[in-house]
């Protein structure tokens, strides 16, 4: 058997196709694959991911009983050799599809904290990119924070965060040239700063 070879996953967090924050997570992918990386782009808003139900039964049997398009995604959480997601900032954190995706993350918590058990297959690098409209107090912190709790029980270390502010429209990216080339940079080091 081939294995097959290491790829970075990109997970595009807004339920907006080709917004700005997929705008960059895309010149990030481009980056790592100039690099010579395979790449896989998820797009959350593709698969109706239902939201956890805090049922626990995953504390028992480590896994979750929901069955929707998240069994498609737990392997490539897997797998992946590094993991990017890039995420809009909704009323101070996450949008909601992906909110669903990290809360329906607690199987790896769950093997790691009460059935002791390794949680995610291997520690890899990844990345968080970020994008804002800008105009409440609040920040992109939390956005980052939800993104870098889910990464702890994925085993994924962040190795860099673009964040872009000021950005509603989806033309807007592109008076960013330096946070775009940040991204592509990013990703072309991504798996050349695997541990
Ligand atoms: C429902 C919703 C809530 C939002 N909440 C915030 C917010 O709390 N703070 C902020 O700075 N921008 C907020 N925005 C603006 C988005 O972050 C901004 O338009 C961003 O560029 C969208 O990225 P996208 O094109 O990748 O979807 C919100 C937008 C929407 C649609």
């Amino acid at each position: 058997m081939v294995a097959a070879p290491p790829f970075v996953l990109g997970i595009a967090g807004s339920p907006r196709r080709h917004g700005n924050s997929e705008q960059l997570l895309d010149a990030c992918l481009a980056g790592a694959k100039e690099a010579g990386a395979g790449v896989h782009k998820l797009v959350v808003a593709d698969y109706g991911i239902e939201p956890c139900r805090g049922c626990n039964a995953c504390s028992l049997t480590g896994e979750c009983v929901i069955r929707d398009r998240m069994r498609e995604i737990y392997p490539l959480l897997d797998e992946a050799a590094a993991i990017v997601v890039s995420t809009p900032v909704f009323f101070a954190t996450v949008p909601a599809g992906l909110k669903a995706l990290y809360d329906r993350c607690q199987p790896y918590w769950a093997r790691r904290h009460v059935l002791n058990e390794p949680a995610a297959p291997k520690r890899r690098p990844g990345g968080i990119l970020v994008v804002r409209g800008g105009g409440d107090p609040y920040g992109w912190e939390c956005a980052a924070a939800t993104t870098k709790s889910v990464f702890a029980v994925l085993e994924v270390r962040k190795t860099f965060e673009v964040v872009v502010e000021g950005v509603d429209s989806p033309s807007e990216l592109g008076r960013h040239p330096d946070a775009i080339a940040k991204a592509r940079e990013a990703g072309a080091g991504i798996l050349g700063s695997t541990r």
